[in-house]
């Protein structure tokens, strides 16, 4: 049997196998951003995953960018996230939440009345987003954040920790890349500051490395999980020295000791992002990007990985992991649904 069927614990988390749902933003929430029904019999039909990650969730109304992505700062939201953990853990399966602060990578038009679009910096992200009420729109110009209230973000992602796990969570993950706050304190377009958030790679690394400590601090390292991807470009970030950044950010977390790290390939020539995460982080290790059964086998089997991420195959999958096990050729997901709302194409692929 492949070592990809085998339990592996993750700080305070074991994991029935090592087969790894990646995050995936589905826009199923309400537009005051708390989970629904739907997806609870999402999350649930996909509890024989070794752990599940769920989707972007953020950690305040001000971070929150897309539409009917859901939060995890008010009594509802904590409560309707309850359902969902019950649901899976019932399943036998374990669920992190991935808090997800979009920063810059906002548009009004997404938001609640009464909140506000900020960044490290005021530079705005050249990227249109998906609306309901307007359709594609530019992003707000943000605010940059004082020096106190970047503290006040840090507090925001350790207070999230705690309502996590009040939802029963059984940890959460920092999402680190894709362009969103972390990845704006890190990055050279999105940060001009002048403080101690920016100008240096350790000032810069700084707001990602304290907000996991203040994390791990709250609900204890074992149970908290950061993911990155080095030189990822998307939603505008430029970052011209990407292994740097990636060894600067192990450098910090490494005294945190935290259960896993969850890391994308690097695309960008010359970087060999799982290599040194291999050698840099002593935790458990996610590898993600275009992996197949075949591949993540080997991955796991040659040492390279503790667990991998699938995203996409599980939309159309539910029970991915039996249809690995039993050879089984892989359905094929509806872009058209993806984020749409609604069961459809979400809650309805059959098992
Ligand atoms: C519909 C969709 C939504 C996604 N949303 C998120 C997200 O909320 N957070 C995140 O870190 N990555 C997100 N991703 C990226 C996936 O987690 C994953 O890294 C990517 O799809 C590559 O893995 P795969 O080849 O197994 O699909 C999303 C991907 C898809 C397809």
């Amino acid at each position: 049997m492949s070592k990809l069927y085998e339990p592996v614990t993750f700080g305070e988390i074991e994991l029935k196998n090592r087969i790894v749902m990646a995050p995936m933003t589905r826009s199923r929430s309400t537009d005051a951003a708390v989970p629904t029904p739907e997806m609870v019999d999402y999350y649930a039909q996909r509890s024989s995953a070794g752990l599940i990650i769920a989707e972007g969730t953020s950690p305040s109304a001000d971070g929150l960018g897309y539409c009917r992505t859901p939060g995890i700062y008010s009594p509802e939201q904590i409560a309707a996230w309850r359902a969902v953990t019950d649901a899976v853990h019932e399943g036998s399966g374990r669920i992190v939440l991935q808090l997800m602060h979009c920063g810059r990578v906002a548009t009004r038009d997404n938001k609640p009345a009464n909140t506000e679009t900020v960044g490290p910096s005021a530079i705005r992200a050249e990227v249109k987003l998906f609306t309901d009420t307007v359709g594609m729109a530019a992003t707000d110009m943000p605010r940059a954040l004082t020096r106190d209230e970047v503290y006040g973000v840090i507090e925001e992602f350790r207070q999230a920790a705690i309502n996590a796990r009040e939802a029963g969570f059984d940890g959460v993950e920092l999402h680190g890349t894709s362009g969103y706050l972390p990845m704006q304190f890190m990055s050279e377009n999105a940060n001009d500051r002048t403080d101690e958030f920016g100008g240096s790679l350790e000032n810069r690394v700084r707001f990602t490395v304290l907000a996991l400590k203040g994390m791990a601090e709250a609900i204890g390292p074992g149970r908290i999980g950061f993911r990155f991807c080095p030189g990822n470009a998307f939603n505008d970030i430029v970052d011209s020295q990407p292994e740097a950044t990636l060894r600067a950010l192990l450098n910090g977390i490494k005294p945190l000791g935290l259960a896993y790290l969850h890391i994308m390939k690097a695309h960008v020539p010359g970087v060999d992002a799982f290599a040194i995460a291999r050698e840099q982080f002593n935790g458990g290790l996610i590898l993600n990007d275009g992996f197949d059964r075949d591949s993540a086998m080997e991955a796991v089997a040659s040492g390279a990985a503790d667990a991998v991420s699938f995203a996409r195959h599980f939309i159309a999958n539910p029970n991915l992991v039996e249809r690995f096990q039993t050879d089984r050729e892989l359905a094929q997901f509806d872009r058209n649904t993806l984020y749409s709302g609604g069961a459809k194409g979400y809650s309805d692929y059959p098992v």
